[in-house]
């Protein structure tokens, strides 16, 4: 798509920890990554989606350090930093859905 390497290895790592998550707490989910096109703007959209536990404060988990694994917690304000837009979607029981999209410049 023309990303250059930096904003690369920024996707790819946004994506492997956003796998990482789903293998963790959700056992199994899907990764699906997509084009998106705009007026005057492109990029790519990396959505998560699990039907695992879900998330009960999502204002708790974008707070670096928080984790329920004994992990770092710099996970998810990870993938929000090095990515343009992010949005947590998630139901307790039911699962959730992470969407980050990355802008090509
Ligand atoms: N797909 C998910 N389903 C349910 N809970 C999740 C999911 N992803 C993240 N969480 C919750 O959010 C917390 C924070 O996630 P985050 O990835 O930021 O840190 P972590 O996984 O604990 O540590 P690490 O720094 O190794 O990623 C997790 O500890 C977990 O409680
Ligand atoms: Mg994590």
């Amino acid at each position: 798509m023309g990303f250059g390497s930096v904003d690369q290895a920024r996707i790819t790592t946004a994506i492997s920890e956003l796998a990482r998550n789903i293998y963790l707490y959700a056992n199994q989910g899907r990764i699906q990554i997509e084009e998106v096109r705009g007026s005057g703007k492109n990029g790519i959209r990396i959505i998560a989606s699990d039907e695992g536990p879900g998330i009960k404060d999502i204002r708790n988990v974008m707070e670096d350090g928080f984790t329920t694994s004994g992990g770092l917690g710099a996970g998810l304000p990870g993938v929000k930093r090095l990515m343009d837009e992010f949005n947590i979607d998630s139901e307790l029981e039911n699962g959730t859905v992470i969407t980050a999209i990355k802008w090509l410049r």
